[in-house]
């Protein structure tokens, strides 16, 4: 296995991000959340990247947090989220962002919105850079997408496959070997 054919590039991702961060903005001003300072939440480490970016193109006071969840092995997703129970700061009354590399089955983002519901959160978002288009399994909805793409593998910026080609500048379909 090993990246194939390029699905965005590194001047796309740019101009995206940049797009998300002016929207996002534009939303906290609103006078009606004037004085919240959001609490972004990056999911590790798929996020590692986008959230550094988009930070940078978020005009707002805010804080950034992050926090560690699995579920994946290889290209399958096991619908088991590990780390939950791990969430140590404080979302009481907080207004949450959730900033994940990609919205798949939606297990993941369905657990972790739920969590901080939980744990208090006056009210929680989602930001993802990538949506996978296929059925997906849980009725949340990002509010925030940077781009739809097709039911495939990808890799790269900050996206992995069992741990490698984060660091790759631009995302790419993961390739099968031709035998
Ligand atoms: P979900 O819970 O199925 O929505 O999956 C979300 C998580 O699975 C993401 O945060 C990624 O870490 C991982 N994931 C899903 N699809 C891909 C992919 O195509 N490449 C790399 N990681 C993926
Ligand atoms: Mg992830």
């Amino acid at each position: 296995m090993s990246p194939g054919r390029t699905l965005l590039t590194q001047a796309q991702i740019r101009a995206r991000v940049r797009q998300l961060g002016s929207s996002i903005t534009r939303h906290y001003r609103r006078p009606s959340l004037r004085g919240q300072s959001p609490l972004f939440l990056g999911v590790m480490n798929g996020a590692l990247f986008f959230l550094a970016d988009l930070l940078r193109a978020v005009d707002l006071d805010s804080e950034i947090s992050c926090v560690r969840l699995a579920s994946y092995t290889g290209t399958q997703s096991t619908r088991q989220l590990r780390g939950l129970e791990a969430m140590g700061d404080s979302y009481k009354g907080r207004h949450v962002v959730i900033v994940d590399d990609i919205f798949d089955t939606g297990h993941t983002l369905a657990a972790l919105a739920a969590r901080l519901h939980k744990l208090g959160a006056a009210d929680v978002k989602c930001c993802v850079l990538l949506e996978k288009q296929r059925r997906h399994e849980v009725a949340i909805k990002p509010d925030w997408v940077g781009f739809k793409i097709p039911d495939e593998f990808v890799v790269g910026y900050g996206l992995d496959y069992n741990g490698r080609y984060r660091d790759l500048k631009q995302i790419r379909v993961l390739e099968t070997p031709a035998v």
